[in-house]
């Protein structure tokens, strides 16, 4: 087995690996020492504070220190964010917008945050409660001036509503077009910034769309040229793309036409970058996809054309128990083409949807680690593994949260790396305090992702951003809520790896203590598609023959292939159908007998 080979066995049996085991591998390998450890605790906790203290917040923390999704009013905006822009009438957003913020508490919020913007919000939605909740038992002069206010009210209230979200939105958006964000950019950009440009648009339902991103990308890569004056893509702006948004069906079941349009689809892109020596990242999406990602990463950069281009970039996600095997991966990817590649350490942001398509669909185990400690300490020794090979990857960590960036600057200066070794990465919109802090005291790099496009191609990407920062659990909730201490915040995730996340629900267990969840098959797993080939083979040869009484022999046709006989039958006839009625009997058989011989044939299905 080629080494290129052994890893990709390592990664899919990573797939089936424990969370926990998972997690003590990487600390007996990659955790760093205790003193290393509180070096970044304590430099996470200056950070926090000089956030709290003398930096300006950006409204994304303001709102969510008001807002979170542990309080109702948060799940409410939340809900409306997500849903408000797609409704169509506006009878449907009216009902939407009553259903959500009639009967929430507006009132407890007034007055509590620091930002003018954020309570004044807060004004209107407490006013727009009122003006919506219905008065039962109102009845004469007050129940028909209600009525008239809402009514009036309506047009008023959707207007701000929508307006509302839309600002909530931009606030993650550079620009509508790759010439504005570009323009946009260059204040930032003249400090020293970088930025990679994310051409909004993903999970291509059609190939109508598919071909729009990939114009759409290829256009950004045109506008992107003519603004890269450096040698360097380290030093350029560069472009992040999402496979999904390049091949309707990029999927296992269609791995083909996968290795095939979509490899030649990114190839395309791949050398406009290298011409323009800008770097191309390909961003991490669904878990299920990451086995196909890396087949289509590998021919893409085998391309000999790509030599002495140092711009292909990869992200990897350390939310994922294949985290650390598919650096090993990358590294020795690298090492066989002889070509330096980038990789972006992110935390993740599927984990709502990993963890609940895993139960949906009964998977045997989850994708991702279930504690925010478990990936923090993924997160962190994956950070290790990148820092000990720049000779091979030029490491980009992506995160706002001051602990895991303190610890990565730990780790860099403990190894002797120089601050042009490595980069910070933030998202437009967010963490803006934080980076600048960190790039004026460690004369760090830091590249900004930038989305670019419409407001109704942002809803995918903004849900992502209010679940992961709206949990509780994430820094840029935490960070400005003056009842946690910074020290919290900033706690070393090595100090309490805890188990398995008991609140979680492994999906066997969905049900339980009733019964046991039906066991699924991923169909987009190697190894599951695998099994279930392997048991299907014999019956895909065999031929029923259930001619049990006498009569005319009536061949069954498999009505996907008409060539195929599947077996013979033979009908019964009316009258020993009717003496077969007849001689049933029922199930006398005492219930708990009956009960467990059901589950029984449930179990076995
Ligand atoms: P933190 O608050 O420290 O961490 C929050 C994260 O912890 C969550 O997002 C989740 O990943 C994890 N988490 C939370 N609760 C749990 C739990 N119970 N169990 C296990 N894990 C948990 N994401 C992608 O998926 N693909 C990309 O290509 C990608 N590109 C990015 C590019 C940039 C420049 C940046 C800044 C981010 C990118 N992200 C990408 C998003 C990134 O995954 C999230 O922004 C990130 O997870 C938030 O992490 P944090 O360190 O900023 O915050
Ligand atoms: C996302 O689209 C930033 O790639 C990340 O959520």
């Amino acid at each position: 087995m080629s080494q290129l080979a052994a890893h990709r066995w390592a990664i899919r049996q990573a797939r089936q690996t424990p969370e926990a085991d998972c997690i003590a591998r990487l600390e007996h390998s990659h955790a760093p020492a205790p003193d290393l450890r509180k070096a970044a605790q304590t430099e996470a906790i200056a950070l926090i504070r000089h956030l709290r203290e003398d930096a300006s917040p950006g409204l994304m923390e303001i709102f969510l220190a008001e807002y979170g999704l542990s309080t109702d009013e948060g799940v409410a905006l939340m809900c409306l964010a997500e849903a408000l822009l797609r409704v169509p009438d506006t009878e449907t957003i009216d009902a939407l917008i009553e259903d959500k913020i009639a009967p929430s508490a507006w009132g407890k919020h007034l007055g509590h945050s620091a930002s003018p913007l954020v309570n004044a919000s807060t004004w209107a939605l407490m006013l727009t409660g009122r003006i919506l909740r219905e008065k039962p038992g109102e009845t004469g002069i007050a129940a028909t001036l209600h009525g008239a206010v809402k009514r009036v009210g309506e047009p008023v209230i959707r207007a701000a509503v929508a307006r509302a979200m839309k600002e909530l939105g931009a606030q993650f958006v550079l620009g509508e077009t790759i010439a504005k964000a570009i323009d946009r950019g260059k204040a930032l950009e003249r400090d020293g910034y970088t930025h990679s440009f994310d051409m909004l648009g993903e999970a291509a339902l059609t190939e109508h769309d598919a071909r729009a991103y990939f114009d759409s990308y290829s256009d950004a890569i045109a506008h992107l040229a003519k603004n890269a004056t450096s040698n360097d893509p380290r030093e350029n702006p560069g472009i992040s793309i999402k496979m999904s948004a390049l091949h309707p069906r990029y999927e296992e079941s269609q791995r083909d036409r996968v290795m095939t349009e979509l490899v030649e689809r990114t190839r395309l892109l791949v050398r406009q970058a290298r011409d323009a020596q800008i770097g191309l990242n390909i961003d991490a999406e669904e878990a299920d996809r990451l086995d196909l990602s890396l087949d289509v990463i590998e021919a893409v950069l085998s391309d000999p054309a790509l030599a002495g281009w140092d711009g292909f970039g990869v992200v990897v996600q350390a939310y994922g128990t294949r985290a650390a095997p598919v650096i090993d991966w990358l590294g020795e990817l690298a090492h066989a083409h002889q070509r330096r590649i980038m990789v972006r350490l992110v935390k993740g942001a599927y984990w709502d949807t990993e963890i609940k398509r895993a139960q949906v669909e009964g998977l045997a185990s989850f994708p991702v680690f279930t504690t925010k400690a478990a990936t923090d300490i993924s997160w962190i020794c994956c950070a290790a593994k990148l820092l000990d090979s720049t000779d091979l990857i030029y490491p980009q960590f992506a995160t706002h949260n001051a602990h895991s960036i303190a610890t990565v600057i730990q780790l860099a200066h403990a190894r002797g790396l120089s601050a042009e070794s490595y980069e910070f990465q933030r998202l437009h919109g967010m963490g803006e305090a934080l980076h600048a802090r960190v790039k004026d005291q460690h004369g760090t790099r830091c590249r900004v992702y930038a989305p670019v496009g419409a407001h109704r191609d942002l809803l995918a990407y903004l849900v992502r951003r209010l679940l992961e920062n709206g949990a509780n659990s994430s820094f840029v909730n935490q960070v400005l809520d003056p009842d946690t201490p910074a020290a919290t915040i900033a706690a070393d995730p090595f100090d309490h790896p805890g188990k398995p996340n008991a609140a979680i629900r492994a999906p066997a267990d969905l049900y339980q203590p009733e019964r046991t969840n039906a066991r699924g098959w991923d169909l987009k797993d190697l190894d599951d598609l695998a099994e279930i080939d392997a048991a299907m083979a014999p019956f895909l040869t065999h031929r029923w023959d259930l001619a049990t009484s006498p009569g005319e022999d009536v061949p069954v046709i498999n009505p996907a292939d008409h060539d195929d006989l599947v077996g013979t039958v033979t009908f019964q006839s009316a009258d020993s159908a009717i003496s077969a009625i007849d001689t049933a009997k029922p199930w006398t058989a005492p219930a708990t007998e009956r009960a467990a011989t059901l589950t029984r044939a449930a179990d076995l299905y």
